[in-house]
């Protein structure tokens, strides 16, 4: 059935490129956001606690098993695992995949939206009020939001049509370093504000007693969004590997680069949230509300804050990119469809989808046990099929494929002690902090 599957054409790239599916609008968009309605400090601590135990080997063992198998995750889990029902799992994966990027391109179309209106100058001399009624004001109508959406889908499903390494190595490539640089530099602008240190303190300084289930159960999810766990992106990318890349250095690497971006996010955000008197728990406006508010204040801000939503649109695409990948190389394995047609099948599924999402936030005010549809579809992603997905891949990679197919895969000369460390908890560890705080949050 596979014959000519596509790879990466360098090791460099499929490191950019994954590093591109992790880095996106969960790292910028998402965790100051969360970190803002989930507590501070508290929430980062426990954030970077399930990076490393959870992120890392997770991340670990879906590029193991993609690269055992070389399928999608319906195909891998068939190879892994013949005649049982784990293939499930892989479908689970891919219908989330599909939730997700509906939303997903919403929230990007805004990034686009506000990348043209800070090219026009449309933020200058806005008062804080003005900036939320602004946000309200585009998010709120029908049409606009839902060309950006489409225009957004329409790049990604370009690039997906192109194939794995000419399209995603390509803009990776150019996009992560810039966009370090770029946060970097607006880090230091942002810290000088005065009021700004209060924020500094209120993200690095943990309250121990804010810590509820809640809080564990929003971390956990952060991680997995913002590191594409649980939903087989990873897993694909794996698949497109070649045998003497090094996984568990690899897995490291990507989780330290996302890891910096989004404390990077952080840092920008929260004190800016502080210095000019935002609401920190304002929601999933809150960058939208924030970084205009920043370019404001700083030299040359429309010029920075033009590039800035353009490597943000970027680094939405190369994620968006991973999630349709998995649909569409879905469809190529298992339905044998045709790249193009999968590429525009898939997109326009995607389209459909997220139109709710994208009217909920006006006037069809569609709601959802108290949530916005598109907050909802957010928090069931990223709460509920991300970690249920991961739980269940980690109980097969530590179960199920057992540890000398998984110590073929990730054991390296260079590095003995890595799967000492790897294969405890996996099969330990991680099931049981998944299911703890998965069913206690539930019941
Ligand atoms: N990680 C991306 C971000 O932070 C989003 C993303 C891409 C994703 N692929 C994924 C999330 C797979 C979950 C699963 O923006």
């Amino acid at each position: 059935m596979q014959k000519e599957r596509g790879s990466w054409s360098t090791g460099i790239g499929f490191i950019l490129a994954t590093t591109g599916s992790a880095v996106g609008l969960g790292n910028i968009w998402r965790f100051p956001y969360i970190v803002g309605t989930g507590g501070g400090g508290i929430f980062v601590l426990v954030f970077l606690f399930f990076i490393l135990v959870i992120g890392v080997p997770l991340m670990m063992a879906e590029l193991a098993l993609g690269r055992a198998a070389k399928r999608n995750p319906v195909g891998a889990f068939r190879v892994l695992a013949p005649g049982t029902s784990w293939w499930v799992v892989g479908l689970l994966s891919i219908l989330s995949s599909l939730l997700i990027l509906s939303y997903y391109s919403v929230i990007a179309g805004w990034s686009i939206s506000y990348l043209v209106q800070t090219i026009q100058g449309g933020f200058a001399g806005f008062t804080n009020q003005e900036m939320g009624e602004q946000f309200a004001q585009l998010t709120g109508q029908v049409t606009a939001p839902l060309f950006y959406h489409g225009l957004f889908l329409f790049i990604t499903v370009l690039v997906v049509k192109k194939g794995i390494s000419g399209g995603i190595e390509f803009w990776s490539r150019i996009l992560v370093p810039f966009f370090f640089l770029l946060n970097i530099y607006m880090m230091i602008q942002v810290l000088s504000l005065p009021g700004a240190l209060d924020g500094l303190v209120w993200f690095l300084r943990p309250d121990p007693t804010a810590l509820t289930v809640r809080t564990a159960l929003g971390a956990l999810g952060q991680v997995f969004f913002s590191l594409s766990l649980g939903m087989g992106a990873i897993l694909t990318y794996g698949s497109y590997l070649p045998e003497e890349e090094d996984i568990p250095g690899r897995a490291l690497l990507i989780c330290l680069a996302d890891l910096a971006l989004a404390i990077l996010a952080g840092l920008i955000i929260i004190p800016a949230v502080f210095a000019f008197n935002f609401q920190v728990d304002a929601g999933p406006g809150l960058i939208f509300i924030t970084l205009p508010a920043i370019f404001n204040q700083m030299d040359n801000g429309v010029l920075f804050g033009s590039l800035f939503f353009l490597f943000l649109s970027i680094a939405a695409l190369t994620s968006a990119i991973s999630l349709l990948e998995v649909v569409v190389s879905y469809l190529i394995d298992e339905v044998q469809m045709k790249r193009g047609v999968a590429v525009i099948l898939a997109g326009s599924a995607v389209f459909i989808l997220g139109i709710p999402s994208s009217l909920s936030q006006g006037r069809f005010s569609l709601q959802i046990l108290g949530y916005s549809f598109l907050d909802f579809m957010d928090l069931l992603a990223s709460d509920l099929t991300l970690p249920l997905v991961g739980l269940l891949t980690v109980i097969f990679a530590g179960w199920f494929w057992g540890p000398s197919k998984a110590q073929g895969e990730l054991d390296s000369a260079a590095r003995p002690l890595f799967f000492q460390i790897y294969f405890p908890l996996i099969r330990y560890v991680i099931p049981l902090v998944l299911g703890y705080i998965f069913f206690s949050s539930i019941f």
